[in-house]
């Protein structure tokens, strides 16, 4: 196939799943001798528009796993918002390091519903964005080296292909119910209603935060009301310079708790081809 531009779409609230994004899609773009071009897709304003593409488009897809999926309420966009019209995509998801369960499987559905042709799929681990304490610095240095190889056999394929390519496989189901996440009990810990809290002696109200929610859920004119949904996503508690924003829902602490007990072993990064 010719390929005349390959592009990296991302949702990433918290940063690792632009960094492969980019990694994966940079490199592409160096091998191939062509043009690289970011979208992301994270914010409610980057979300509106339809992003069409052709049969020259190389394009790496990409989301972080939220419960094993995609994450809910960035699903219809994902479903909506892509046509593909015959374009190679390669799907990626970033974990962390807990299991990707069935956010590639899902992804891969959407991506084809949307008419893209699959190349190649990647579930790479990620530092979780609840703590820093799975998946620590990762993508690491070496994650971003096996990037970059898994993008460096893609783009010869994609180069090489006469033909729409053969079917893909990757595990999971993209109808499988989501994740449900456990307490420190062992038992369902309900988080669902949960919203970050401002410690107002630290907050300058500088409105990083609410310049950065992809729900657009932070109320501009007081930074400490969240009157929207909120996904837990973390992006306005990693993105304060200040640290005023914080969760203290004990469901919510009790999960996160669980998974630094359980789920600290050292993820392998999986790519199918
Ligand atoms: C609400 C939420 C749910 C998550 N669920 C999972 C999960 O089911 N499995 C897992 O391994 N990681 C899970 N993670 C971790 C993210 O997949 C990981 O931190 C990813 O790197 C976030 O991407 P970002 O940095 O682009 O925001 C979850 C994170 C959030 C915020
Ligand atoms: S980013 Fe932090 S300091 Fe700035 S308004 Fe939000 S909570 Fe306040
Ligand atoms: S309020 Fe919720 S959805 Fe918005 S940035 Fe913070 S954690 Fe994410």
């Amino acid at each position: 196939m010719h390929i005349e531009k390959v592009w990296a779409l991302y949702y990433s609230a918290t940063g690792t799943t632009e960094l492969a994004a980019r990694t994966v899609a940079g490199e592409m773009a160096a091998r191939l001798g062509v043009p690289l071009e970011a979208i992301p897709f994270t914010l409610p304003a980057q979300r509106e528009k339809t992003y069409t593409f052709c049969k020259t488009d190389l394009v790496v897809a990409a989301t972080p796993v939220y419960a094993g999926k995609i994450p809910n309420k960035i699903l219809p966009d994902f479903q909506t918002k892509l046509a593909g019209n015959g374009a190679v995509a390669v799907p990626i998801v970033l974990f962390g390091n807990r299991s990707y369960d069935n956010g590639l499987a899902e992804l891969c559905a959407v991506l084809k519903n949307s008419g893209f042709l699959l190349a190649g799929a990647g579930a790479f681990v990620a530092r979780h964005a609840f703590t820093d304490e799975l998946g620590t610095g990762r993508p690491d240095e070496n994650d971003q080296a096996e990037m970059r190889a898994f993008a460096d056999k893609i783009a010869d394929k994609a180069a090489a292909l006469q033909a729409a390519p053969a079917p893909m496989q990757v595990p999971g189901d993209p109808d499988a119910p989501y994740y449900v996440p456990k307490g420190m009990d062992g038992l369902p810990a309900k988080f669902l209603k949960a919203k970050p809290k401002t410690d107002p002696a630290a907050c300058t109200a500088c409105g990083l935060c609410a310049r950065v929610c992809p729900m657009g859920s932070i109320d501009p004119g007081d930074f400490s009301l969240v009157s929207g949904v909120c996904i837990k996503c973390q992006a306005c508690v990693r993105g304060c310079p200040q640290k005023a924003k914080y969760f203290d829902d004990p469901a919510f602490l009790s999960h996160v708790e669980m998974l630094k007990t359980h789920f600290r072993d050292a993820k392998k990064n999986e790519i199918f081809l």
